[in-house]
Parts: C-alpha cells; structure tokens; sequence
C-alpha cells in the first residue's frame, strides 16, 4: 500500500488540544492577526509568546490519542507512506516514537513545530520539548546575533518551508497512491485540497474522517462523520485485515 495521511487540528482534539475554527477553537475568541502573524510579534512579542507558551504546555501534558496510535500503525505496515500534518504538537511523532520503527523522514510538520525556538533574523535555533528556557517570562534573545527568537512555526502571510514542500511534492509526483486519508482538518488551505487529489490520482481511495462537512466532502470518496479516535483505529484494522487476507 502506498498511503498518504494528512491531518489537522482535529486529530489531537481528543487529546484535549483545542482546535482552531471547531467548538470552543482558538480561533473562536482570539483575533489570529493578533497572535499569529509577523506583524503581531514586531508588535507586542510578550502577548505572543505569552499565547505560545501556555499552548507548549497543554502539549506538554497531552498524550497521543487512538487516532494518533492507529497512524502509527499505519506507518509502520504501508510499503510506502508519509504523514503531512498541519499540527505544530509532537503527539504524532510520540505516537510514532512508541511504535519504535518509524523514520522521522515519514512525517512532515508543513506548519512547524511548536517547540523549536528560532532566531527571527539568523538561522539559529533550539528545541524546548521539555522546559522553557525563559519560563521567567522574559523574551528569548538569539545567542548568535542578540534578536529575538520566535516560536519556530509558520504564521499567516509566511512562506512553507520550501525543503518540507520538496518532501511532499517528491511523494505526492512518486506514483499514485492507494489511500489518501484527511482527518480533522477543515481543508481551507490550497495545498491540502491539492495534495490530497493529486495522490489520490485517478484510482486510490480519498477518505475523509470528520464529523463535520468539509470542502474536501464533495471530493472524498468515502466520509466518515466520527471523532477521528473512534474512527481511525476501526479503518486501519479494517484496511489491514483486507490487505493481508
Ligand atoms: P481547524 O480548527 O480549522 O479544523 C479542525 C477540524 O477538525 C474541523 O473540521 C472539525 O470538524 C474537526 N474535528 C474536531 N474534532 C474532531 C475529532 N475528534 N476528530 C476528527 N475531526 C475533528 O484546524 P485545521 O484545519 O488543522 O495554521 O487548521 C489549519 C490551520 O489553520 C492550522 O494549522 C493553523 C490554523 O490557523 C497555522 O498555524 C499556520
């Protein structure tokens, strides 16, 4: 099988991670041009890093949920596969981590990743998985050329990575794929729709699962409205019975 899974906030729902534009999303009660662009952070650097401090530390205490092990286990058994996801926590890659077998090269953060510190005019960097090197509150200030470090993801009005785009283009052009799987993402991104329709190409399978309509439902080929927890782990036992029997 060659599969492709792409995710979205949903996925990590049940791990208790808000979503963005669901229920009780981020989106729902703060302004994102306040947050999440570059303007903002040349703006007020504290409120934005005051935003992305609290949200590393839900993560933190988060756990992978069955959505995240049942893709796991997914990456573990499909000939060929890679997980594009738009979520900026580690709960897949510690989803993956207790599977033990799969390259870090299968999965691509296209928004980044929450923990990674970064210099907002040089390239240096740094990991804060388990604590704050600032937990004082204070701004970050790169070692290297003394400007302040960001939060080491993609904010509205930025660029992709362009070596995680080649990551993905590479898979998406490397032959078609037998199953596209999208979950827990509204899809309002370009990319997503594309990405996922080109994999698919003219005979693999498009499944959705979200308990909500998207603009990706009139393109999928199959919808499942469940929480992506309940979801996942039925159709990857189910897909991998088939495939073996
Ligand atoms: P959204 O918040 O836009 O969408 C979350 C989706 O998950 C919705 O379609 C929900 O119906 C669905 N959902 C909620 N609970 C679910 C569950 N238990 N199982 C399955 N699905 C569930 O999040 P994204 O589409 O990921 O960008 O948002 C895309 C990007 O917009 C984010 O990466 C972020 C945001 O602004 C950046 O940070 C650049």
């Amino acid at each position: 099988m060659r599969v492709l899974v792409i995710t979205g906030a949903g996925v990590s729902a049940e791990s208790g991670i808000p979503t963005f534009r669901g229920k009780d999303g981020y989106w729902r009660n703060l302004d994102p041009t306040k947050l999440a662009t570059p303007e903002a952070f040349a703006r007020d650097p504290n409120l934005v890093w005051d935003w992305y401090r609290e949200r590393r530390q839900r993560i933190r205490k988060a756990e992978p949920n069955p959505a995240h092990q049942a893709i796991a286990k997914l990456a573990e058994r499909a000939r060929e596969f890679l997980l594009v996801t738009q979520n900026v926590d580690d709960l897949h890659r510690r989803a993956e981590w207790e599977q033990k077998c799969i390259p870090r090269d299968k999965i691509v953060q296209i928004h980044g990743d929450i923990f990674v510190t970064r210099c907002s005019r040089c390239d240096w960097q740094r990991y804060e998985r388990e604590h704050e090197q600032h937990d004082d509150g204070s701004l970050p200030k790169c070692p290297e050329c003394g400007a302040f470090m960001r939060p080491g993801v993609v904010w509205f009005g930025e660029q992709l990575d362009l070596a995680k785009i080649g990551t993905v283009e590479n898979f998406v052009t490397g032959g078609d794929c037998d199953l596209v799987i999208v979950v827990g993402t509204t899809a309002l991104f370009g990319y997503i729709i594309d990405w996922a329709l080109r994999a698919r190409g003219h005979t693999g399978q498009l499944v959705e699962v979200n308990p909500e309509e998207t603009s990706l439902s009139p393109i999928a080929t199959r919808s499942v409205r469940e929480p992506a927890g309940i979801a996942l782990p039925r159709l990857v036992n189910e897909l991998l019975r088939s495939v073996s029997a």
